[in-house]
């Protein structure tokens, strides 16, 4: 199969590297040189530098100009090809919308290319980026309005999470396919030969329509999780005296219908994905009248728990963070990334600057540049100009009055020897993501221990 891969961001350039892998000739399209050069030349650091992703630089160098090339044109590479997937931004409006500018310029750019081909052989455009529902009658509308022949359009969304994404093409749980002919659902499983009859991939097949809202609900779903267990089961927990939360976890997820997923308590789910994802669904229920209290709640519950804990300090931990130095362990999202958004972190820092710190000292072994050069820059905000960065939790947390643990980096677990060996009480342990599950010691010297899903723990 010829295919083009319009996109080459984090989902467009594993998409585009997995398929090369099963032997099809993939062209991957991108309006940024920048980009381009850099995935061209095959170097591990400058493709990282764009899409850090574990297995994703070998991958490219495995198939670089044999079953992978990249381009800045598209007219050059259209002739022959029988599937163009659309891996573009869609990042979300102020009202919670989906803003589609790029998708719709660059379906145009797609639009006038084949529009040219000499061969008109039937050929599918595919959403892969999460699109509303209908976005794929949209492009439709586009195609025909530049007048390209023989085509069909479908709607593939992304699984993926960051982290995961080279293996998770390699071995996804499903693959969604939406679209309206026999024809076009059987051009894409020549694409996806690999897992139609895979005893543990789950190969779907409907309408575009159905594809497209498979996603958003999924992801909610997902989001619903992690707000259930942040909103009632890490409230419950810290409410009354005496509940383990690993065990509460266990005892309600035994349940063979009930998903582990989700029960790991913490200062609430960041990324590029779910609140942007929820929004745009509470968006698409209202355009059609419908009542959104339930996806209202959960996207609300998300949001207050990435600030809470600092609010839960000053009332039930008694602290004040006026003037004080305060390390945040993690930046990023998640562990395994550089990408910060959506992060808790950036709720934290805003939070901890408005309580009046003095110096925020922080440390992820990822994301500082990220954070430097995008999120934290002092030219946005002269407040920033408090955040200092340092090479190791040791560092971070040297000479501060509080540390506040953001990200699930596993080098925080069991944090409390270094805590113990570099500052001293009265000093103030916030765990947002439970890392110090042996907190006694800490709090048997003095220290204060506030995590999400139990009572402040100090001496009596
Ligand atoms: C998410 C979904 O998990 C993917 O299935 C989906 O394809 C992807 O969005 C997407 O739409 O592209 P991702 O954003 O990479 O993937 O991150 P997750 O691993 O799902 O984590 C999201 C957030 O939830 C993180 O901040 C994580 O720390 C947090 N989380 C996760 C919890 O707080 N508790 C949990 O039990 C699990």
């Amino acid at each position: 199969m010829k295919i083009i891969i319009v996109g080459t961001g984090y989902v467009g350039l594993p998409h585009a590297a997995v398929c090369a892998e099963s032997g099809h000739e993939v062209h991957a399209y991108d309006i940024d040189d920048n980009r381009i050069n850099a995935y061209k030349s095959g170097d591990r650091a400058q493709i990282e530098a764009h899409v850090n992703e574990p297995g994703l630089a070998n991958a490219i160098q495995d198939t670089l100009d044999r079953y992978l090339f990249f381009s800045t044109e598209i007219e050059p590479i259209i002739e022959g090809v029988d599937v163009i997937f659309m891996c573009l931004n869609t990042p979300p409006n102020r009202d919670g919308s989906s803003n589609l500018s790029y998708l719709i310029n660059a379906s145009r750019d797609v639009g006038r290319a084949l529009a040219k081909r000499q061969e008109k052989k039937r050929v599918v455009v595919v959403n892969k980026s999460t699109v509303p529902i209908g976005t794929a009658r949209l492009v439709e509308r586009i195609l025909k309005e530049e007048g390209v022949e023989n085509f069909g359009v479908a709607s593939n969304p992304e699984f993926l999470a960051q982290g995961n994404a080279v293996e998770g093409s390699r071995r996804p749980d499903r693959v969604v396919v939406g679209a309206d002919t026999p024809e076009d659902l059987e051009l894409l499983r020549r694409v996806y030969n690999q897992f139609t009859n895979h005893v543990r991939i789950k190969y779907i097949e409907t309408t575009p329509e159905t594809s497209e809202s498979i996603k958003y609900m999924a992801n909610s779903l997902l989001l619903t999780y992690i707000s259930y267990w942040n909103g009632v089961g890490a409230r419950l927990a810290e409410s009354y005296d005496n509940i383990r939360m690993e065990d509460l976890k266990r005892g309600v997820t035994a349940d063979s219908r009930i998903s582990t997923w989700g029960s790991y308590v913490s200062n609430g789910a960041g990324g590029s994905c779910f609140g942007k994802d929820i929004q745009s669904l509470m968006y698409q229920l209202n355009q059609a009248g419908q009542s959104t209290d339930l996806l209202n709640a959960v996207y609300n519950i998300n949001e207050y728990q990435k600030s809470y804990l600092i609010d839960r300090a000053i009332y039930e931990g008694g602290f004040n963070f006026n003037q004080k130095k305060v390390a945040i362990l993690g930046l990023a999202f998640k562990k395994r990334t550089n990408d910060m958004r959506d992060s808790a972190a950036l709720n934290a820092v805003e939070a901890l600057l408005g309580k009046g710190v003095s110096e925020i000292r922080a440390y992820d072994p990822l994301a500082v540049d990220t954070a430097k050069n995008h999120w934290f820059n002092p030219s946005k905000n002269h407040l920033f100009e408090r955040i200092t960065y340092h090479d190791s939790p040791r560092e971070a947390i040297e000479g501060t009055d509080a540390v506040y643990i953001s990200t699930d980096w596993e080098e925080f677990r069991g944090l409390s020897r270094t805590i113990e060996t570099t500052v001293d009480p009265p000093y103030l342990v916030i765990d947002g993501r439970r890392m110090i599950p042996d907190y006694q010691s800490l709090v048997d010297r003095g220290f204060t221990y506030l995590p999400v899903g139990g009572p402040v723990k100090k001496l009596a």
